[in-house]
């Protein structure tokens, strides 16, 4: 079916295409049309971050910011799902074309600028949808706050999704919101983790659980920042690591058609450096950690190999723009 679709929305505007896609799915979701494929529904099951996954397939950050199409999205299978990145205060994002296909290389680029509606509306539409499944609320900061001052953005946001939330995605990774990376540095991630994890433990008294922070790092980072991360997370208790999020690299996709656009380039030119990122972090935490591996995942060999290299969950995004929602379905009857 996707293969006869796609045509026409890669005709369209990457954006506008995202959103007559969405709306299609959203449509067909409420008429019913959509069932989760009977294959997806419990398949390579397991317990990460103390929660029970159906299988090991998530939808990733950045697809559904506003957590708008949560049944449409929980209609194709997916084992979890991931929303936001969500800011305190609604924020445009930046101005369009923000969003470039690279055809010949399964790729993306884009520097949309945590363009969301905020945290209320967020909340507002998970709420209203009653969603059972396992739903992670990714956060940042937004554009406007200075840098020095990022970890009131988090620690507000988190203080306000928490209580929704199975588990919260720290994302301090996309390269498309000024100086945001350098919360990766090894002096600025531990004061903000060791703020969120008291805030955690704050949170967590009064709600009667322990709230999972999961966090989302760059691929784009030296082996030794990598050890340096994975001693903080270790040290800070948080319980989950995404690697990774989009690129600066732009190997393997020079030459072609929008290639020097500025913004994180996915799909697959990023999935070896995203298997690296996983490898070695692997190597480091010794299982201490679970890894959830995100990166260029496109079939199932690529998915095989993510959790091969150590991670215990994947997740997809630009390999839904480019295959089309049955291949969370191939990805689960190949774990079968
Ligand atoms: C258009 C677009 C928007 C994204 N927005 C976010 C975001 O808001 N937050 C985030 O953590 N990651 C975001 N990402 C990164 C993805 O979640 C994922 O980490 C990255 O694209 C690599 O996976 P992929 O190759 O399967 O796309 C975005 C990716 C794309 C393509």
């Amino acid at each position: 079916m996707y293969t006869l679709v796609r045509p026409f929305l890669f005709s369209l505007d990457p954006e506008r295409a995202h959103d007559i896609a969405l709306a299609s799915l959203d449509l067909a979701a409420q008429l019913g049309l959509h069932k989760p494929p009977q294959s997806s529904q419990h398949i390579a099951p397991r317990t990460v971050m103390g929660l029970s996954f159906p299988n090991p397939v998530g939808l990733a950050a950045g697809l559904d910011k506003n957590a708008a199409h949560i049944p449409a999205m929980a209609a194709l299978g997916f084992g979890f799902l991931e929303v936001g990145t969500i800011t305190p205060r609604p924020q445009p994002g930046n101005p369009k074309p923000r969003l470039f296909r690279l055809p010949e290389a399964e790729a993306l680029i884009n520097r949309m600028g945590f363009n969301n509606q905020g945290v209320d509306v967020l909340l507002s539409n998970i709420r209203s949808c009653k969603h059972q499944g396992i739903l992670g609320i990714n956060i940042g900061k937004n554009f406007d706050t200075p840098i020095d001052r990022a970890a009131e953005d988090y620690l507000n946001a988190f203080r306000r999704v928490q209580g929704l939330a199975s588990y919260v995605t720290i994302n301090i990774s996309s390269p498309n919101t000024q100086n945001l990376r350098t919360l990766q540095g090894a002096a600025e991630l531990k004061a903000l983790l060791s703020a969120l994890a008291a805030l955690r433990e704050e949170c967590g008294r009064s709600q009667g659980r322990h709230i999972p922070i999961a966090v989302k790092i760059a691929p784009d980072l030296s082996e030794a920042e990598l050890d340096d991360i994975a001693d903080i997370l270790l040290s800070e208790k948080m319980d989950a690591v995404i690697a990774t999020n989009t690129t600066l690299s732009r190997d393997g996709v020079s030459g072609l058609r929008n290639s020097q656009e500025t913004g994180g380039l996915s799909g697959l030119p990023v999935r070896k450096r995203s298997l690296a990122v996983i490898k070695a972090l692997h190597k480091r935490l010794e299982g201490k950690l679970p890894i959830i591996g995100v990166g260029g995942i496109s079939d199932a060999d690529s998915a095989k190999a993510a959790l091969d290299a150590g991670a215990s969950l994947i997740q997809i995004y630009t390999g839904l723009i480019y295959r089309g929602p049955a291949l969370i379905d191939e990805i689960c009857r190949a774990l079968d």
